[in-house]
């Protein structure tokens, strides 16, 4: 039998759950989240959240700092929103319960790349994991909240379902819920909502080298896409520039703070050379140090370059980066002392499932914030530690407007349950894990930081061997998590690459060799 709630939240990061708390008081939540609860990109953000918080700083800095680093393409009103609505989506934090370092009573904040004053609140560095422990005790024990753990939402549930024939541009299309895979048990459960949030972050894993942890697969723009919603941006993937060089470290993130406290970058020769590069150094934005990198590395011949804050007094470094710190540490790299081997690795996606200033999709009924939105907030590149922000302003703006849609809409009673008829359990593991390393390698190598047409050319071909593969095996198989996730990772890598092909010019994380030149005509957004 189906389970029917009012609201259906798909994740359980910033997004998802800080819609969650504010739905709660109208109506039954169920949260579904594929791992343990905290398990999430918001658990593991460091450096903070952009938000003016002091009278020496302005909203206008905010907005004009944002659509620099855009470089054309974000919405302006959305900016306006998001500056404007921020500091306030905050304070709720702290009145939650979330504890950001103070000094002497008052915000610490910091200071990150493209950001023309310090306005990064922060919990030294490890922000996310402050967040996300407050909004999970919020959520604890509240009588209207249920959290399914390791629960993959496999489909959204829309009128194809009722056997409707619908296209990408077929009117009204409605959702009515997801088809979730209970991994305890291995059993496919229709959900029925009145409303359905999208809250899945982002799918870093896509990429070999990536700062996101293993959730980050891009589920919910694979399962948004499929369900013919309009998807946006998605060509700018970005690139972190500092995660930590060392073959156990998993791409750990060496947080933009550092470089924010004083941290400089130099090549294995010794030399410093982001002055050369751009006028504000270490402190550019991501894409411009990230492909400063990426060059330096090229002509060199090298296989890292370092971060090097160890002129900075050793207690300093310790109270601001603890976390970082004990990381390298770990690895044999003490940071007060010694520079920090670091390569660039993808972070973010930028571009995700268009939506409108209410968090609404192409589709009734579903909503979508966080890393898996498009917003038009981030244009072309996100600037720093404004992710965080963007999913607290988007989740209040959404459940607004999902009350007043819930209020007026019922649950669909015939809806069909999954049918998994015809396929039998998967025999060969290998098939998933040899496709879902070989995608990550052909993304990193011919869709990274630095691109040509003939990289996409022949990145698109690979992609589509794998796309037929994987399908071929799904249809036969009976349902995984493993198997599901390479399916989403595919129509993710296959997205990157047609909006990449589609655009032809360099423009912010978007780098192209044979079109090197920002072209006017070109300052649109990309839909597939
Ligand atoms: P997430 O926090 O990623 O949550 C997604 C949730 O969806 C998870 O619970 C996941 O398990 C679940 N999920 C996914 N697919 C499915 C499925 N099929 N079924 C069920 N559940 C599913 N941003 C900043 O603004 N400031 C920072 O300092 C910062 N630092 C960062 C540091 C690191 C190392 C990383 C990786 C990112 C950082 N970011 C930062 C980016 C920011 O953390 C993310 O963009 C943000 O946390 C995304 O939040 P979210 O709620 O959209 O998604
Ligand atoms: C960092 O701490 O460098 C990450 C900040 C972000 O991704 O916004």
């Amino acid at each position: 039998m189906a389970k029917k709630v009012d609201y259906l939240i798909i994740g359980s990061g910033i997004a998802g759950l800080s819609f969650a708390i504010k739905a709660a008081e109208k109506g039954t939540v169920a949260i579904v989240t594929k791992k343990e609860r905290a398990e999430s990109n918001t658990n593991y953000a460091q450096g903070g959240i952009a938000a003016v918080m002091n009278k020496t700083d302005s909203v206008e800095d905010h907005k004009n700092d944002t659509l620099i680093a855009g470089a054309g393409l974000c919405d302006e009103d959305i900016v306006d929103i998001v500056v404007n609505e921020g500091p306030i989506r905050v304070r709720e934090l702290i009145e939650m319960g979330a504890h950001f370092t103070r000094e002497e009573g008052k915000l610490h904040l910091g200071r990150e790349g493209g950001h023309s004053a310090n306005r990064i609140v922060h919990a030294a560095d490890a922000t996310g994991y402050e967040v996300e422990r407050t909004l999970l005790s919020n959520v604890a024990n509240h009588p209207n909240i249920e959290i399914f753990e390791h629960h993959f939402a496999l489909e959204l549930i829309t009128d194809h379902h009722l056997g409707r024939h619908i296209t990408r541009l077929s009117p009204d299309i409605t959702c009515y819920g997801a088809y979730v895979f209970d991994e305890n048990d291995n059993s496919i459960e229709t959900v029925l909502a009145k409303a359905t949030l999208l809250a899945t972050g982002g799918a870093g894993q896509v990429y070999l080298h990536s700062t996101n942890p293993g959730i980050a697969t891009g589920d919910g723009v694979a399962m948004a896409y499929r369900a013919k919603a309009r998807i946006a941006n998605m060509e700018f993937v970005q690139f972190h520039p500092t995660s930590l060089y060392h073959p156990e470290a998993n791409s750990f993130l060496i947080s933009e703070a550092v470089r924010g406290e004083g941290g400089i970058l130099l090549n294995k020769g010794g030399d410093r050379f982001m002055p050369s590069y751009d006028e504000r150094e270490e402190l550019a934005p991501r894409d411009i140090v990230a492909r400063a990198i990426d060059d330096q590395l090229k002509q060199r011949g090298d296989d890292y370059v370092y971060l090097d804050i160890s002129h900075r007094n050793k207690d300093d470094i310790i109270h601001h980066f603890p976390t970082i710190y004990k990381t390298c540490l770990k690895f044999g790299i003490d940071m007060t002392t010694d520079p920090i081997p670091v390569v660039p690795a993808a972070h973010y996606q930028c571009g995700g499932v268009l939506t409108d200033p209410y968090g609404r999709t192409t589709i009734r009924g579903l909503y979508a914030s966080g890393e898996v939105a498009c917003t038009g907030l981030h244009g072309a590149n996100r600037l720093a530690s404004n992710s965080l922000l963007e999913a607290l302003v988007f989740s209040h703006r959404a459940e607004a407007k999902a009350l007043e849609y819930r209020n007026e809409s019922m649950w669909n009673e015939s809806v069909p349950d999954w049918d998994d008829s015809g396929t039998a359990r998967p025999q060969e593991w290998v098939l998933i894990s040899h496709n879902r390393e070989e995608l990550r390698r052909v993304m990193w190598n011919y869709v990274g930081i630095v691109r040509s047409s003939l990289r996409l050319d022949r990145a698109f071909r690979r992609t589509h061997l794998l796309f037929e593969e994987t399908e071929n095996y799904y249809r036969r198989s009976a349902i995984s998590a493993g198997l599901c996730e390479l399916r989403n990772m595919i129509a993710v890598a296959y997205l990157i690459i047609r909006s990449a092909q589609m655009r032809r010019e360099s423009r912010g994380l978007h780098y192209m060799l044979d079109y090197k030149e920002l072209v006017e005509a070109e300052r649109r957004p990309t839909f597939v």
